[in-house]
């Protein structure tokens, strides 16, 4: 099945971009743009990526992001998850960026966002890979704050197909953000959030609800609640999961305890994601693998989790069809 897992065309659709940096490019950055990192080595690197729980991979997620300064270094940072696509087979993306790690350290919003989309552009057209990307809402600040960025993503939405909700999940919840969302679906932006990672089944019914999601980002905890499984089975809600990153992060005791093969036996859209994959040690294809190393799946049920990637992505019907055929 690993053959397999290489050989198929794939679709990536959580992805934070800022969680793509590899320890090597974060030291070359530091390095040009003098900007002092807790580690002395790459080794000290790998030891620090233990992690406790979702804030305490986020502690360490934002000190990396500081050594991204210029648009070359957008570009570089996402060119370099390109060419890992490329190596691995996926064929479209859907990633994240987080603009207030960025605009709070007065990086404007258009550094990034240029950096970032002619990184997307050439991938497009040199390696073939179509991309979306969308711009993520960090909970833990304010709505006001929010807000602030929506009306800065404006003269940039060409470029940004949605809008989305990272960082910290619990006490955070959707209703936070409620008129935010709002105003982001009036501009014409889907909507994403990241509901039910570790924050409970409730933060999903508030995603669907209240934010009127398109797609859950991750929504692994849907199983603490039958009526919440059954609804977004009927309504086919794609998840987002991230196998690597659940049990990296603790949300997952184990893989063997894994509950994205139940889900997709329950008749549920979930699709297979690496979600930070400098951090969580893997990149899409080790995801699946991990699926296939723990859980019994069939070839049948790899497929469809494969398929399930392009449904729930962001393509026209026409492009996702074409897609599909491929993997039959
Ligand atoms: N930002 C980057 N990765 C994240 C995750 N897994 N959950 C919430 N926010 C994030
Ligand atoms: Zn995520």
């Amino acid at each position: 099945m690993k053959e397999l897992i290489q050989k198929l065309p794939k679709a990536e659709l959580h992805l934070h971009i800022e969680g793509s940096l590899e320890p090597e490019l974060m030291f070359k950055l530091a390095q040009k743009n003098n900007i002092a990192i807790p580690y002395k080595t790459i080794e000290e690197v790998k030891q620090a990526y233990n992690f406790t729980s979702l804030q305490s991979f986020l502690d360490i997620y934002y000190a990396g992001a500081n050594v991204l300064i210029t648009e070359s270094d957008f570009f570089d940072l996402t060119w370099a998850y390109l060419l890992t696509c490329k190596a691995q087979n996926i064929v479209h993306v859907e990633i994240f960026f987080d603009p207030q790690t960025h605009t709070k350290r007065s990086i404007s919003f258009k550094t990034v966002v240029d950096g970032i989309t002619k990184a997307l552009q050439k991938g497009e057209i040199e390696l073939g890979i179509s991309s979306f990307l969308i711009m993520c809402f960090l909970r833990h600040l304010s709505e006001a704050e929010a807000y602030e960025t929506l009306k800065e993503s404006l003269p940039f939405k060409e470029h940004i197909i949605a809008v989305g909700l990272d960082s910290s999940e619990v006490g955070n919840p959707p209703s936070k953000f409620q008129n935010v969302f709002e105003a982001a679906r009036k501009e014409g932006y889907k909507i994403v959030a990241h509901a039910g990672e570790e924050g409970s089944s409730t933060y999903i019914w508030e995603a669907l609800t209240l934010l009127h999601v398109n797609r859950i980002d991750h929504g692994i905890r849907c199983d603490e609640d039958t009526n919440l499984v059954e609804h977004l089975k009927n309504i086919q809600m794609p998840l987002t999961v991230c196998p690597l990153s659940n049990v990296k992060l603790r949300a997952i005791k184990d893989m063997r305890n894994h509950n994205i093969l139940t889900l997709l036996r329950k008749g549920l859209l979930v699709t297979v994601n690496s979600d930070d994959p400098a951090y969580f040690g893997g990149y899409l294809n080790e995801n699946y693998e991990a699926i296939v190393e723990n859980l019994d799946i069939s070839e049948t049920e790899l497929k469809a989790l494969i398929g399930n990637s392009f449904k729930a992505s962001f393509l026209s019907e026409k492009k996702k069809k074409a897609y599909l055929g491929l993997l039959s």
